[in-house]
């Protein structure tokens, strides 16, 4: 079992999760300001089955979305970090970056400061050649860290998300992409 890795930046620890993250990172999925850009906000049981699978990712790789917490105050603010895509899409097989703050920790540059951390570390200890991100048309704070982070937009590669049904409000997903070469010189 990989040892599982845990990152730094001046303002943020991405760590593995604590049983103790449980009871925060729900009431953050059942914020549905937090959830717009999702189906539905998630309900205590359905927060817990998605804490067991970023866990279990840990144990099974060494990473996944990382538990952020803010070195100031201790505390549990959110998610940021790489998984492997696990959907049937065109662009697959592609390990996502991806990211989910707490809204009082919004617009403050968190999530691109710990998501910088998480790609130095995808193209550098798990020697990644592409991370992809991907959200829906709407969500321009999504965008807005894929573009603070040096992504471009693959306009070719929109697609529908095959978790909804067609004609699902969130169903066409913009996808972003970043290549180790286009890294190391915007780094
Ligand atoms: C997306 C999210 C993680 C952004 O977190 P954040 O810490 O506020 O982002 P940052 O402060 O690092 O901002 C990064 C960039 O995005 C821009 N941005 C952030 N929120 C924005 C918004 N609501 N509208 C437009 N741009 C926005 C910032 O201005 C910044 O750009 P800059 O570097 O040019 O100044 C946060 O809004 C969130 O958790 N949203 C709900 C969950 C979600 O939608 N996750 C993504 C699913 S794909």
């Amino acid at each position: 079992m990989p040892a599982p890795i845990e990152l730094h930046t001046p303002r943020l620890l991405l760590r593995p999760w604590r049983d103790a993250d449980r009871a925060p990172f729900a009431e953050m999925n059942g914020d549905p300001q937090v959830m717009r850009h999702f189906p539905a906000p998630l309900s205590r049981e359905e927060s817990d089955r998605v804490a067991e699978r970023l866990e279990a990712d840990f144990a099974a790789h060494g990473f996944g979305f990382w538990a952020l917490e803010r070195k100031d105050s201790g505390a549990f603010i959110g998610f940021t970090g790489l998984r492997p895509v696990t959907f049937a899409v065109p662009f697959c097989p592609a390990v996502e970056i991806a990211w989910r703050l707490d809204r009082a920790h919004w617009r403050q540059g968190l999530a691109s400061e710990a998501a910088r951390a998480a790609l130095a570390c995808g193209f550098t200890q798990l020697a990644l050649e592409q991370i992809v991100s991907f959200t829906t048309r709407d969500n321009l704070a999504s965008q807005g860290v894929m573009q603070a982070i040096g992504m471009r937009r693959d306009p070719a590669g929109d697609f529908d998300h095959p978790a909804l049904p067609a004609g699902h409000r969130l169903r066409r997903h913009v996808l972003y992409r970043l290549g180790r070469a286009d890294w190391e010189v915007g780094r």
